[in-house]
């Protein structure tokens, strides 16, 4: 049986590894947060997505091992998937430093008495296999492609349905330079029902950055046009979305895609801001000024401020502000980069001062991680009670469903989601 690494063991990695012993494989997992590895042993899965609690219990100990240390799990794979974080760097473009430490550590534990694939499932820009990774592991000794297999293998998944994305994907995506790399990944991947597609390691890190970059620019163009909608006036904004929705070219279009091409306060999470950033910079720092790329990041700040004009046109600053949802979207409890996080800031900084919000998943780690100044309620019944003017910022179906508790309050709907 084939042995398998995954090392970072958060959305993704925790997603592929319980994924992969779901498919009969034996996964050695590895994550460098104590916190994180002791609640998975106990098992506890420490953020919302389903189908992971069963996955867990089903395979820990069995097909998923925790492994104490990094070369505990990579020493004795042939497949090793670095699952860990690619943050925003100081500029907008990635930082590199997790990866490359992971890499590190690995070249640490391993020798080349067996070939092992350092498969990249990270999201990294084009050309990072081949500018920093590659170099970066033959200054530490090792002959990329003979001694150890260098692969990027790039991730699809979405949150709220990972477990389902990564089970039944609609593709796979292998980008490497050597053929054993190449027959190593095929083999895991042969257990999965998708076309598999053999790249260069750039071509797949760049299929990422085209999947990321095209929703980032829908959900602007949405955005964009609702704004402009706004100040023609007179304009049914959610109708017309739905009734664009109808057109054959979109109907039938796979679960979800149309859901991009509709309004909102802007877009969040750990991937589109981040990848659209990063890919803008990737462009910058070679002499390319992607305009439309730039302009996707622009119209995502600009429809916060909207959020806030409408607000504060409309609001005396005395009145109790209720913000229904704090996660980037519903059906998650990821507040990393949430647009929310910026309108309440920028509602905190025009002088209101009583703020209250409700997220069905999200409060308490909303509040651990941006200690704004606000109230929280427990329940959607408490804050229906305890605010004046409601602006909604997560279409949680929720609020659709109990839209009766607001009768008769102002509800800001900058998800279009109530009518
Ligand atoms: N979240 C998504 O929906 C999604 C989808 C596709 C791709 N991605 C990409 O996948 C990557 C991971 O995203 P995520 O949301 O799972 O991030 P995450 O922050 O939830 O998980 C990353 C994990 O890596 C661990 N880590 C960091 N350095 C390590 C090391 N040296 N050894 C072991 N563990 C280490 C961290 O402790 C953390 O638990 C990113 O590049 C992201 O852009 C994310």
């Amino acid at each position: 049986m084939m042995d398998i690494a995954v090392i970072g063991l958060g959305f993704v990695g925790l997603t592929t590894a319980l994924g992969l012993s779901e498919k009969g494989y034996r996964v050695h997992g590895y994550d460098a947060d104590s916190l994180k590895m002791s609640s998975y042993r106990s098992g506890v899965v420490p953020f919302h997505e389903p189908g992971l609690k069963p996955a867990l219990d089903r395979h820990i100990n069995r097909g998923f091992i925790l492994a104490d240390r990094l070369e505990d799990a990579v020493r004795p794979a042939q497949v090793i998937f670095y699952c860990v974080g690619t943050p925003r760097g100081t500029d907008g473009s990635v930082d590199l430093t997790y990866i490359l430490e992971a890499t590190r550590q690995t070249l640490q534990a391993i020798d080349t008495t067996n070939f092992r694939v350092l498969t990249y499932k990270s999201t990294i820009p084009p050309g990072t296999v081949r500018d920093a990774i590659v170099p970066f592991i033959e200054e530490l000794g090792f002959r990329a492609g003979r001694d150890v297999g260098v692969a990027s293998n790039p991730e699809f998944l979405a949150e709220g349905r990972a477990w389902d994305d990564f089970i039944n994907p609609d593709r796979i995506v292998i980008g490497t330079n050597d053929e054993l790399s190449t027959r190593l990944l095929e083999q895991v991947y042969t257990r999965f029902d998708a076309p598999i597609h053999t790249v260069s390691p750039t071509t797949a890190e760049f299929i990422k950055y085209l999947s990321n970059t095209l929703l980032a620019t829908l959900i602007s163009f949405a955005n964009e046009m609702a704004m402009l909608a706004d100040q023609v006036g007179d304009i049914e904004i959610a109708r017309a979305f739905k009734i664009l929705h109808q057109d054959k070219r979109w109907s039938g279009a796979p679960a979800g895609m149309t859901g991009y091409v509709y309004p909102g306060c802007g877009f969040g999470g750990y991937c589109l801001p981040k990848d659209t950033e990063a890919m803008y910079m990737q462009g910058r720092t070679r002499g390319f000024d992607a305009q439309g790329l730039r302009h996707v990041l622009q119209v995502n700040e600009r429809v916060k401020d909207f959020v806030v004009e409408k607000v504060a046109a409309e609001t005396p600053a005395s009145r109790t502000i209720g913000v229904l949802g704090l996660a980037f979207k519903p059906n998650s409890d990821d507040i990393r980069d949430t647009p929310t996080r910026a309108i309440i800031q920028r509602l905190l900084d025009r002088g209101y001062g009583n703020i209250i919000a409700y997220d069905p998943l999200a409060n308490d780690v909303f509040d651990r991680t941006y200690h704004l100044p606000i109230a929280y309620a427990g329940s959607l019944r408490e804050i229906a009670q305890a605010a004046d003017v409601f602006v909604l910022l997560t279409a949680w179906d929720e609020f659709r469903r109990n839209r009766d508790l607001f009768a008769g309050k102002k509800v800001f709907d900058f998800r279009y989601c109530l009518s």
